[in-house]
């Protein structure tokens, strides 16, 4: 049995007020089309069909070769738009899956439901419905004494009776492909808008007299679709709170999940806790035992297990275990800190190694650098790995012992048990269990103390 699913994405989306097209908005770190077809993955067996237009080109090369993409050009309404997948799955497919890209909360679970009940009816399709108080501007669903549908009748022609219904059409149905293709042909120019309404197919059928099953759902939340940016952010807040409460349930604690911003993907071991105001997002893998935030953002990062992560940021980081670091630590892209590893307030590290149980508790920049285990970086260290043109390495041995002020100036290797003065600027190589100092002050003239009052 072929399932293939069609998505609708080449409406403007005009009441989002953006360049960006709607369908590429994102939540929790995915555009919503990504999170439909997510969706889908689990209830379809075929490739999906995307329709696309408006913004067709960014559409298109979000979604590489994981959808067929068909044009739709001009955009003349719902119906129009799932008539565009015709040429590419007529007779390829048993059950098309017809949806809008912008309902990014609907679950796997809930498309599969929607084609068990289509296999069961000897009818031509099936669809979502959701009973709601606040309607949103959906199409209401219009049902017969008999109690099976009748019809879809959208916000904008409906009768005031026809407004007051609770039922709303979701955007998601079910239908036998035969039957489809040559419906949509049937559906006639919407009088008022001036387009092919997709909703107008149950009427078509009722023509025929075969019966449209409606399969009602009781989660509004997962029904919601976005048409602002107002949607957007309710979208948004009710999927966050989706995958905290999953994460939650898997053993992660959250001192307040509605300021706690896990992106999609992100995993997190158990028992490690996030504090608020915590990010976590992008390919970032966390273990267990960790306390992460609060006040942390973290973007393509991998930490380790029982490391405290305080009001720090990590891009493209990777922290081993017993880590601690924070607050105000910067980690950028290839910061690699190993187990033991200690970095206070106000560092930066990139591009960099450190080593087993080196302590870097303040205000250094280390850059292009390794720092073997157990050494000291003291306060105000700055590796000078950039002389305008190119980034040159800097390579500190073992139980080393930077002094405070030190500046590194790149390329330079530093020995096992090297040490340096406090303000030391290093020009040259310094051998294993050597001291460099530099600069020391010394005095040139007196000078008069200003008198109080
Ligand atoms: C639609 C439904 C309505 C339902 C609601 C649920 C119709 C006529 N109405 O209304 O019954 O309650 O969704 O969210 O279907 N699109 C195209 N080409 C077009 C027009 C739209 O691809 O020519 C796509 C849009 O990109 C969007 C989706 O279809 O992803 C829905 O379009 P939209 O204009 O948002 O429909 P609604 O007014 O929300
Ligand atoms: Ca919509």
């Amino acid at each position: 049995m072929k399932i293939t699913a069609v998505l609708l994405a080449a409406g403007q989306g005009t009441r989002m007020k953006s360049d960006l097209p709607k369908v590429l908005h994102p939540l929790c770190g995915r555009p919503m089309l990504g999170h439909v077809l997510e969706a889908l993955k689990t209830a379809t067996t075929e490739k999906p069909v995307v329709v696309v237009g408006h913004g067709a080109e960014q559409v298109e090369k979000y979604l590489g070769d994981s959808a067929e993409c068909v044009l739709q050009e001009p955009q003349l309404g719902t119906g129009h738009a799932a008539m565009q997948a015709e040429s590419l799955l007529r007779d390829k497919t048993d059950y098309v899956i017809v949806t809008y890209a912008d309902m990014p909360l609907l679950r796997g679970e809930t498309f599969q439901r929607l084609i068990e009940t289509q296999r069961l009816n000897p009818g031509p399709f099936s669809l979502l419905t959701v009973i709601a108080d606040d309607p949103r501007g959906f199409g209401r669903i219009v049902r017969k004494a008999d109690g099976t549908v009748w019809a879809i009748v959208e916000e904008v022609v409906a009768t005031p009776e026809q407004q007051a219904i609770k039922e709303l059409n979701v955007g998601a149905y079910c239908f036998k492909a035969d039957w489809l293709w040559d419906a949509l042909h049937r559906i006639r120019k919407n009088p008022k808008k001036g387009e092919y309404y997709l909703t107008d197919v149950v009427e078509l059928a009722v023509k025929d007299d075969l019966p449209v099953q409606a399969v009602v759902h009781d989660d509004f939340i997962e029904t919601i679709g976005i048409n602002t940016r107002v949607h957007l952010s309710e979208a948004e807040a009710a999927l966050r709170a989706r995958i905290n409460r999953e994460h939650m349930l898997n053993g992660v604690s959250m001192m307040d999940p509605a300021s706690t911003y896990v992106e999609v993907g992100v995993k997190i071991g158990r028992d490690t806790t996030i504090l608020p105001n915590t990010y976590l997002q992008g390919n970032t893998e966390i273990g267990e035992g960790n306390v992460i935030g609060p006040n942390t953002l973290m973007r393509d990062s991998r930490i380790g297990n029982r490391c405290k992560v305080l009001a720090a940021m990590l891009e493209g980081a990777v922290l081993e275990d017993d880590v601690d670091i924070g607050p105000f630590a910067r980690l950028r892209k290839g910061a690699h800190l190993k187990s033991h590893v200690h970095m206070g307030n106000f560092g930066e590290v990139k591009d960099s190694t450190l080593h087993e149980g080196v302590k870097m508790g303040h205000f250094s920049y280390i850059g292009n650098a390794t720092i073997g285990a157990n050494t000291n970086i003291g306060a105000g260290t700055i590796t000078c790995n950039y002389d305008g043109e190119k980034k040159h390495p800097t390579e500190i041995g073992e139980d080393a012992f930077i002094g405070s002020d030190t500046m590194l100036v790149a390329p330079l290797k530093l020995g096992d048990g090297a040490r340096t003065g406090a303000g030391a600027v290093v020009t040259k190589n310094v051998p294993d269990d050597t001291l460099v100092v530099g600069m020391p002050a010394r005095a040139i003239r007196k000078v008069e103390r200003k008198k109080k009052g």
